[in-house]
């Protein structure tokens, strides 16, 4: 591995990098001479963000809302055999304000799919290259609606699991917990389950001996400016709400974090920033008044501690896969010698 100015060059694979927080990260581990590899929806994205970013950049072809599409690409990392020093689990999408659901190539409402059940997948089968990696670490971005006292997530329907009534369900569950569909709901639940999934792997890690940071984190509230960005689904259902919304947090009372901030944030739990022993840790940035965040290591939601729900989301999350729960657990393959 080449050298950074900061320490040793990483080999840092993203999910989430062709806008907003996933893609200024990528611009700042690029500038700091890291190895990146992002997995692109569409070989259009990964021509365009070789052209913007780098000739240096590897980009893999992988559609978070299609299993196969997963399992393809994780066959093709697999078979190249590069180890990751850090995986950056960051895509994510919400279309609050929507009445139906949307759905994904296998037919699981689309937030879930893409938020939660898609990162699991690529999580287990990619955790072989991972545990080769240099130090390896694993990041999981998050959010704070999925914690109902948070000031985000008290506005509307709080997240909660329930019993995984809906999850349980298979294909055609609209919300995990079996509610009637809630498009906001279906968003904090699926930041719950990031949060929840983060907890349980390094639990099942640290059962087989394995000890590494796992780092969930959130960002605060970002909203770009511009027409693109996490929002642009939601605008599609409230343009004037939106413009309102994105006038008073952003402008107005100066609540949101930008996208390059969030970036460097996330750039930097990426690659040892602020430094974590083993272990799971839950980062926050937190608003302290306006235009003040303060990023500090802080306690997830009470139902994201709870060890059963953990467990159990897990297990039926790769049954629904059709994984084992112990795939990629057990499959430590030896590290190559240079
Ligand atoms: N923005 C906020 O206020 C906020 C707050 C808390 C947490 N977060 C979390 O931060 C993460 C990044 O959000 P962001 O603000 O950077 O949003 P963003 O600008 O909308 O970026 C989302 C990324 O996810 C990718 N993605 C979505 N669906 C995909 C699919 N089917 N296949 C492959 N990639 C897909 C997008 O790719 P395409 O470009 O191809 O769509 C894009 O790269 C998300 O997990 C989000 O939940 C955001």
């Amino acid at each position: 591995m080449s050298s950074t100015e900061g320490g040793q060059a990483r080999h840092v694979l993203l999910t989430g990098a062709s806008s907003g927080i996933g893609f200024q990260a990528a611009v700042q581990l690029l500038q700091a001479g890291h190895h990146l590899t992002v997995l692109c929806r569409d070989s259009s994205t990964a021509d365009r963000l070789r052209h913007q970013l780098s000739s240096r950049l590897q980009t893999t072809l992988c559609d978070l809302a299609d299993l196969a599409s997963i399992e393809a690409c994780a066959d093709a990392l697999l078979a190249a055999a590069e180890p990751i020093d850090t995986l950056v689990l960051n895509a994510g999408l919400q279309y609050s304000g929507a009445a139906e659901p949307r759905w994904s190539a296998q037919g699981f409402e689309l937030t879930i799919a893409v938020n939660h059940l898609a990162h699991q997948a690529l999580l287990q089968r990619l955790l072989p290259l991972l545990l080769q990696g240099t130090a390896p670490r694993l990041v999981v971005t998050a959010s704070e609606v999925h914690d109902p006292t948070t000031a985000g997530g008290k506005v509307g329907r709080p997240a909660g699991l329930a019993d995984l009534a809906g999850l349980r369900q298979g294909p055609g569950g609209a919300m995990l917990d079996g509610s009637a569909f809630h498009a906001e709901k279906a968003y904090k639940d699926s930041k719950l389950c990031n949060l929840l999934m983060a907890r349980e792997v390094e639990r099942r890690l640290r059962q087989q001996g394995i000890f590494l940071p796992v780092l969930a984190w959130s960002p605060g509230l970002v909203i770009p400016r511009g027409i693109g960005g996490f929002f642009r689904y939601s605008r599609l259902q409230n343009p004037i709400g939106q413009i309102l919304f994105a006038l008073v947090a952003r402008d107005l009372l100066r609540l949101t974090e930008t996208p390059r901030g969030a970036g460097a944030l996330l750039a930097g739990l990426a690659t040892g920033s602020p430094p974590s022993p083993a272990g799971f840790h839950y980062w926050t940035n937190r608003v302290l008044g306006p235009g003040r965040l303060r990023f500090e290591a802080s306690e997830p939601s009470a139902e994201a501690r709870s060890d059963d729900l953990a467990r159990e989301l897990w297990t039926l999350s790769a049954q629904l896969l059709g994984m084992a729960p112990e795939q990629g657990l057990q499959q430590v393959i030896p590290r190559r010698m240079p």
